[in-house]
């Protein structure tokens, strides 16, 4: 190993790394030297309560010596092996996730990540389907390769137009704090939110033709663009209208799974199975690369006959297999599932205070362990703290003021995303909040 003091780790870092979503002159990365349970420590000894679980995936915490131990193990008896092979670790994930995973959800294609997990749900519902639309919503992402980005409906997709993936087709998200259609009436029952907006959709599908579209891709509860959590009967309503037109359900739980909303997966909180389920992140708790896409058996048999024309490298790699075997049991043997739906309530009261407290609270969403925050500049015009897809000079304040006190979040735009590993305490969490309580004092001085 080429020696690297502490003190080389960033000049060096910065010197040959080339940084994502950023440009090169601007960024500032965290020296990060060490992670344990909740916490990360810096060079200098700094340490950081991490509520974002690093980039939403730590989901059993850091430096976890289970999963270590296994990743270890794994190198020394098999480190890689190719994708046309069958392992110890290949068998032994597939029967796991078949036992946590919904409905007779129970083969699994791996990938290395969550962008190419939605990109090969896509190709399998374009190869089951023989359609080629894919439907999706303008708030969601779905990652960074051409596919999965031409899926997003965020912006982070628009640098890259018109060059992405043909035939992704965008809709509303049932988002009902900036409600498109309701406006005038604020007030109206949730069942007639949810219908309006199934009705949307359907309307959407009706244009496009039925017999063109072969998936709706979504993210069961939306990650980075809200924590946008559906209404009651609307996944419901987007599987029976997958049902009535032939069009296959593809669930995103690459942010929402692993216990992240108190369920293994957030379609289990509405009895809703998809045909096909996107996974990464939580999956390993990002202690190795791994993602999935779990299919319905009616999909699997398809493929018995017909030849699946793609590929990767390192498919099932073994060693990301192993690290996710190990995950998965960590969070079955501390219970950790039902830790997230038990601090979920936790995480709820303590949003709520906030926003009782600070006028620069326009809303607070949560589910389980996934909790959003809406920063407002103006509580009835709704006016965001900063612009969509945009920033300003507080929400930049209130980021370092976070940082400069060791509590680690992601702001995304006018929110901030609560999102910490599932094994944090109600005292680790209260240690979080008293922080964000004075940083809000910076958002609260530009509201009205
Ligand atoms: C919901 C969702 N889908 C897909 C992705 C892409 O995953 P990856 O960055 O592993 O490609 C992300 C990443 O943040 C995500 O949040």
């Amino acid at each position: 190993m080429i020696e690297v003091p502490d003190s080389e780790i960033l000049p060096l870092s910065l010197e040959h790394g080339f940084w994502t979503w950023s440009a090169q002159a601007k960024v500032s990365p965290i020296p990060v030297k060490s992670a344990k349970g909740v916490y990360f420590w810096d060079v200098d000894g700094k340490r950081y309560l991490d509520l974002n679980s690093m980039v939403m995936c730590a989901n059993i915490g850091h430096g976890d010596e289970r999963v270590i131990a296994a990743i270890v193990e794994q190198a020394h008896e098999l480190p890689f092996a190719g994708p046309p092979m069958a392992t110890r670790p290949r068998a032994a994930l597939g029967k796991l996730l078949a036992q946590i995973t919904p409905g007779d959800l129970d083969r699994f294609l791996f990938t290395l990540g969550g962008a190419d997990a939605n990109e090969n749900a896509i190709k399998l519902a374009r190869g089951y389907t023989g359609r080629h639309k894919i439907l999706a919503r303008y708030r969601s992402y779905h990652g960074a390769s051409a596919g999965a980005m031409a899926a997003t409906g965020d912006p982070r997709r628009v640098a890259w137009e018109p060059n992405l993936m043909p035939g992704v087709v965008h809709f509303l998200d049932p988002y009902r704090y900036r409600s498109t259609f309701h406006r005038a009436n604020p007030e109206l029952s949730e069942e007639e939110f949810t219908a309006d907006y199934l009705n949307h959709l359907e309307e959407i599908i009706t244009y496009e033709g039925p017999e063109t579209v072969a998936a709706i891709l979504l993210e069961t509860v939306t990650g980075t663009n809200g924590v946008i959590i559906p209404p009651k009967g609307y996944l419901a309503g987007v599987r029976s209208l997958c049902d009535r037109y032939g069009i296959l359900l593809i669930c995103d739980e690459v942010m929402s799974g692993f216990g992240r909303t108190g369920r293994w997966f957030a379609v289990d909180h509405w009895d809703v199975v998809p045909d096909l389920m996107t996974m990464a992140k939580g999956l390993t708790s990002g202690y190795a690369p791994l993602g999935a896409v779990a299919m319905r058996a009616k999909i699997a048999e398809f493929f018995n006959e017909h030849a699946y024309q793609s590929g990767l490298t390192y498919n099932a790699h073994p060693i990301s297999l192993a690290a996710a075997v190990a995950n998965i049991q960590v969070l079955q043997q501390d219970h950790l599932v039902e830790h997230s739906a038990e601090m979920g309530p936790v995480l709820h009261q303590m949003l709520t205070n906030l926003g009782e407290q600070h006028p620069s609270v326009g809303e607070v969403r949560s589910i389980g362990l996934f909790g959003a925050i809406e920063l407002v500049r103006d509580r009835k015009t709704k006016e965001p703290m900063a612009p969509y897809n945009g920033s300003s000079v507080e929400m930049i304040a209130l980021r370092k003021y976070l940082l400069d006190h060791g509590v680690y979040l992601y702001t995304h735009w006018h929110t901030i995303l609560i999102i910490p590993p599932l094994i944090i305490t109600p005292e680790q969490l209260k240690d979080g909040f008293a922080v964000l309580d004075k940083a809000l004092e910076i958002t609260d001085s530009a509201a009205r």
